[in-house]
């Protein structure tokens, strides 16, 4: 079953670099724009913690307000794994503080002890104490953003008492229907015994005997059927706000085509987790009247952006390396059909910030500008803070067409830096 393969860094690399190139050939961006992770071409400032592996180096800040910082910003995103457990950093303000890594949970999370160098930190409470977690300030409608994990602080805090562990707010892959509050919850059906969302029964898999490895790939296959059947209808959501916008009709159209891919997605989702599971599967109702339309240019670059630009980029990413390293050929083919469609999708997103960025009253366009930079210096920090989650795996696999964690979080980082960062940066330019 397993399709046993090297999976070097550069094939990950590669991959990233085309998705980049064919979405700046897309929406029209400068390829030299696009060429360097965390540059900051717009003069703004953005604080970037330097890693280091001395666990005795004094803190470094580098603080990027010209072009001359590029290249130590790059380095973060580029750099060597940092020591375990003494990464030291310094903000603009000048205090440290010392990122711990020990709590690393689930790739999301982690954990920081209080530095000598900073004793008057404030007590985590609910709020974040460290001026290196200030670079991102606190953002409305669930965007990128840090939160205490209480959890993890009190189990950290055996260790160390005065440690505090946050867990990384950040897109997730795709665009499903959110909620309209300030949670921007993914809105999915139930899930229910029913046929019509599944092909020919084996379309994609033999059956076989019950097993828990099969069941727990049924549940991830059913898990993102859900979210596929959701982005049908955030795509249906998004011409409504195109047209209440008074978006050009090829933005219109491309919205429209994305919803009906998003439907195959969720049909290929559904039979896969039927063949799977040895009986079929599919959705209920969508609750849809907890998600809104929206009728604003700064909420509709706010969705855009996170689950368009970020998420869609990732979903096309992490599916075309699943596809990379699955041995079954039926859902090869189909993932490797779905990361074209997200790439797609990701282009239409960035298409759309693009048109925003003309069309917008100038206010509006003053706050997209600003959300820009906040989502580009979060995903910044967050390559830094994650550097630590990329080990060199010598084989990697996708039984079922599902990556495991690690190879997950290796393709998220590597989609931030290599596609994101840069695509984000000419975007602003
Ligand atoms: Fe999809
Ligand atoms: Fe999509």
């Amino acid at each position: 079953m397993d399709r046993r393969k090297s999976t070097s860094q550069d094939v990950l690399k590669s991959q990233a670099r085309r998705l980049r190139a064919r979405i700046a050939l897309t929406v029209g961006l400068s390829s030299a724009g696009c060429a360097a992770a965390g540059t900051q071409d717009d003069g703004s400032t953005i604080t970037v913690a330097t890693v280091t592996s001395d666990p005795t180096a004094t803190a470094q800040a580098t603080t990027a307000t010209s072009p001359t910082a590029t290249s130590e910003a790059t380095e973060v995103a580029t750099g060597p794994d940092p020591a375990a457990t003494t990464t030291s950093a310094t903000t603009t303000e000048g205090s440290a503080v010392r990122l711990r890594r020990p709590g690393w949970k689930s790739g999301a999370n982690y954990c920081l002890g209080r530095s000598d160098a900073n004793p008057s930190g404030k007590d985590c409470g609910t709020i974040p104490p460290f001026d290196a977690l200030r670079t991102i300030p606190d953002q409305p409608n669930g965007m990128y953003g840090f939160e205490l994990d209480p959890d993890a602080t009190s189990a950290e805090r055996k260790k160390i008492a005065d440690a505090c562990c946050f867990r990384v707010i950040r897109p997730r892959l795709g665009r499903p229907l959110r909620t309209g509050d300030s949670e921007r919850t993914p809105i999915r059906a139930e899930i229910v015994r029913r046929p019509e969302w599944t092909e020919d029964t084996g379309r994609f898999l033999a059956a076989g005997a019950p097993s828990e490895e099969r069941r727990a790939a049924a549940r991830a296959w059913i898990d993102d059927a859900l979210l596929e059947h959701a982005s049908a209808a955030e795509f249906a959501r998004l011409s409504l706000s195109l047209l209440a916008l008074g978006a050009p009709p090829e933005l219109v159209r491309q919205a429209h085509e994305a919803a009906l891919d998003e439907l195959r997605h969720a049909t290929i989702a559904f039979s896969i987790a039927s063949d799977l599971e040895g009986a079929p599967v599919g959705p209920g109702t969508l609750p849809v009247e907890r998600s809104r339309v929206d009728t604003d240019f700064v909420s509709l670059v706010e969705a855009c952006l996170l689950d368009g630009c970020i998420g869609e980029m990732l979903a096309s990413l992490e599916a075309a390396t699943a596809a990379e390293h699955c041995d079954v050929p039926t859902i090869r083919e189909a993932l490797t059909s779905i990361a074209d469609d997200e790439a797609k999708h990701a282009g239409l997103a960035y298409a759309i910030v693009t048109w925003a960025l003309e069309a917008a009253p100038l206010e509006a366009r003053r706050t997209i500008a600003g959300m820009l930079q906040t989502v580009r210096a979060a995903l910044v920090q967050e390559l830094e803070l994650t550097n630590a989650e990329r080990p060199e795996r010598p084989v990697s696999v996708a039984t079922w067409g599902r990556l495991d964690p690690t190879d997950a979080a290796r393709v998220h980082h590597a989609c931030v830096k290599d596609v994101v960062l840069p695509l984000l940066s000419a975007l602003a330019a």
